[in-house]
C-alpha cells in the first residue's frame, strides 16, 4: 500500500479528479478528509467510499472564503491526528472573457484557483513539519504551462499555481516537505463542460472540443482517475526525490 498510515486532505473531492483521488488514496491505505463546497454530494461520495474504506471523512467548506480555507486544515488535522499530504485540487473555470470582465466572478475564481491553495499550504506546513515531512500537490492545468485562448484569466491563475508550487518546493525542501503540481489536459469531469460551454453556442463548443482532442497527441480526453494516479504518485514515497515539478498529464499536448 503506497499511502499506508498517511493522513491526507483532498479539496474538491466530491467529484471529478478529487473524487477519484479519494477512492485511490483510501485504497492505498491513507486516512482522507474530503473537502468540497457541495455538502450534499460530498456526504454521498464519502458515505459510498466509507462502505469500502472506513477512514474517510467529509468536511464541507467554501474555499473562496479565506477563514474557511484556513480553518478546514486545522479541523482536518485534528480529526486525523496530524497531516502528511495536502492535495489542493479544488478549482473552477471562472470567467472566459477579458474585455467586459465581471469583477466578482474574476475575484472568486482567483480566490479558489490561486489563493485557497496558498493559504491551505501555509496552514498545513506546521503539521507536516511535526511529522518530519510531507507532500503538497496542486492541480494546475495544461493552461498553467501553455497559454489558453479560450480562458486567459484561468491560464493566468494556473500559471500562478505552478510558480507558487515551484517556489514553495525550494523553500521547504530542507524540511523534507515536497511540493509539486499536476498539469492535466482536458479531463472528463463536470468542470470540463462548464469550461467549454462558457458564452459559446453548441456548434462552437463541439468545434473547440474536436480541435482540442485533435491537438492532443494521444487523441482523447483523460479520465479523472488518470489524473488521480499522478497525484497519488506525487503524494507517495515513490516520488521521494521529486519536488518542484509541474507534471504534465495531458496526453502529450504541451510537448508540442
Ligand atoms: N476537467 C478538466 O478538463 C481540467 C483540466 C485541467 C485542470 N483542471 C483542474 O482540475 C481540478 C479539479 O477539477 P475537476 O475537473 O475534477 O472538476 P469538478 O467540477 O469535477 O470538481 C471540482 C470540485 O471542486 C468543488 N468546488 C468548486 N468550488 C469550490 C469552492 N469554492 N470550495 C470548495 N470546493 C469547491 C466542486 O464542488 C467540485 O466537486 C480543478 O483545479 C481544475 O481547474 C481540470
Amino acid at each position: 500500500m503506497r499511502l499506508k498510515d498517511k493522513l491526507a486532505i483532498i479539496t474538491g473531492a466530491a467529484s471529478g479528479m478529487g473524487r477519484s483521488g479519494l477512492e485511490l488514496f483510501a485504497h492505498e491505505g491513507a486516512t482522507v478528509v474530503a473537502v468540497d463546497i457541495d455538502a450534499a454530494r460530498l456526504d454521498a461520495v464519502v458515505a459510498d467510499t466509507r462502505s469500502r474504506y472506513p477512514r474517510v471523512y467529509a468536511l464541507a467548506a467554501d474555499l473562496t472564503q479565506r477563514d474557511q480555507m484556513r480553518s478546514i486544515i486545522h479541523k482536518a488535522a485534528a480529526l486525523m491526528g496530524g497531516l502528511d499530504i495536502l492535495w489542493n485540487n479544488a478549482g473552477m473555470a471562472g470567467p472566459a472573457e477579458v474585455e467586459g470582465l465581471d469583477d466578482a466572478a474574476y475575484d472568486r475564481s482567483i480566490e479558489l484557483n490561486v489563493t485557497s491553495g496558498i493559504l491551505g499550504s501555509a496552514e498545513a506546513v506546521p503539521y507536516m513539519r511535526k511529522r518530519g515531512g510531507g507532500s503538497i500537490v496542486f492541480t494546475s492545468s495544461v493552461s498553467g504551462v501553455v497559454g489558453s485562448q479560450l480562458s486567459p484569466t484561468y491560464s493566468a491563475a494556473k500559471f500562478a499555481v505552478v510558480g507558487f508550487a515551484k517556489s514553495l518546493a525550494l523553500r521547504l525542501a530542507e524540511e523534507n516537505i515536497r511540493v509539486n503540481a499536476i498539469c492535466p489536459g482536458m479531463t472528463e469531469t463536470g468542470m470540463l463542460s462548464t469550461f467549454m460551454d462558457r458564452n459559446h453556442d453548441a456548434e462552437t463548443v463541439a468545434r473547440n472540443t474536436k480541435a482540442f482532442i485533435a491537438s492532443t497527441p494521444l487523441g482523447r480526453i483523460a479520465r479523472p482517475e488518470e489524473i488521480a494516479h499522478a497525484a497519488l504518485w506525487l503524494a507517495s514515497d515513490d516520488a521521494s526525490f521529486i519536488t518542484g515539478v509541474a507534471l504534465s498529464v495531458d496526453g502529450g499536448l504541451s510537448a508540442k
